[in-house]
């Protein structure tokens, strides 16, 4: 059902966003793969069977003027876009007061404004029947302490998909938002800045989050949470702030456990 369909997605040059780009690819579809470092674009671009498929496009997201004229770049190359992944984030780790302002703001604008700013200018140009797909993250549905900056872009992506899903589905266009927990990939970097309760819930693969995505690109779906019973917990950890307080050092020493484990194995 892919077949020649067009899809942009941010941060595609690896982790989630390069799984999306191969599962899409494989499934006949043409690929627009936007980041910032060009040479891994570029063995993106290859490693998906090169410019028939796949096209880079590198820029920073939080460069929003240069964002609005993605969708337009991405037309002229290919002809057309049906999909877009919002999938590029940041993550600055740690207590609030020790954020520079300008790591809360890059925050704000690749993980939120971005999403925002990209859905505005491709509307007009996606076909009928097209898609939007969101990356945001369990942190966005229970915010987590040492991330608040994070938690607020993720939660806020997931309330923009909301609202401009009802607006777009007129336009027979729908939006999604996949929040996926823990994820095996480079976004982590230095482990010891990770906070021990992120591993106390299984770790999905790229290949599983890019399933999802792919899912919310075939069929009508608002969001999903992954793990499947991470989101439940979630959820009732977001209604029920004092259980999610009382839980919090049972949760942490496991996380903290796998994380060793975790550790061990990147070494190995
Ligand atoms: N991994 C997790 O545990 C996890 C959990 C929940 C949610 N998520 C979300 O999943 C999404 C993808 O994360 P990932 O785990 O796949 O990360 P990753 O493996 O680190 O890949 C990040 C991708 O985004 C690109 N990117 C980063 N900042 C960018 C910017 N300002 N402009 C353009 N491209 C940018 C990177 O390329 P360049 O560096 O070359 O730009 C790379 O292609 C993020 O939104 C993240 O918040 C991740």
């Amino acid at each position: 059902m892919f077949e020649n369909r067009v899809a942009l997605i941010t941060g595609g040059s690896a982790g989630i966003g390069f799984a999306v780009a191969r599962k899409w690819v494989a499934a006949g579809g043409l690929a627009a793969l936007a980041a910032r470092t060009r040479a891994r674009l570029d063995e993106a671009v290859a490693a998906l069977g090169g410019g028939t498929k796949a096209a880079a496009f590198a820029i920073d997201v939080g460069d929003l003027a240069a964002l609005e004229k993605l969708p337009a770049q991405v037309v002229s190359r290919f002809g057309r876009l049906d999909a877009v992944i919002n999938n590029a984030g940041t993550h600055h780790r740690g207590p609030l007061i020790e954020r520079t302002p300008a790591e809360l703001a890059e925050m704000v604008s690749t993980n939120l404004a971005a999403p925002m700013i990209l859905t505005w200018a491709a509307v007009p140009l996606l076909e009928t029947g097209g898609a939007i797909v969101n990356v945001a993250s369990l942190a966005g549905m229970v915010p987590v302490r040492n991330a608040a900056a994070y938690s607020a872009t993720k939660a806020g992506l997931r309330a923009f998909a909301v609202a401009v899903g009802e607006e777009l589905r007129p336009r027979g266009i729908r939006v999604a938002t996949v929040s996926p927990g823990p994820v095996d990939t480079e976004f982590f970097g230095d482990l010891s800045k990770v906070a021990d309760i992120v591993f106390s819930q299984p770790m999905s693969t790229p290949d599983q989050v890019a399933e999802a995505v792919l899912d919310c690109l075939r069929k009508d779906q608002r969001e999903v949470a992954m793990p499947w019973l991470s989101g439940k917990l979630a959820t009732l950890g977001y209604l029920a702030p004092s259980l999610s307080r009382a839980l919090q050092p049972m949760l942490s020493r496991l996380g903290a456990k796998k994380k060793r484990a975790y550790a061990e194995r990147k070494k190995s």
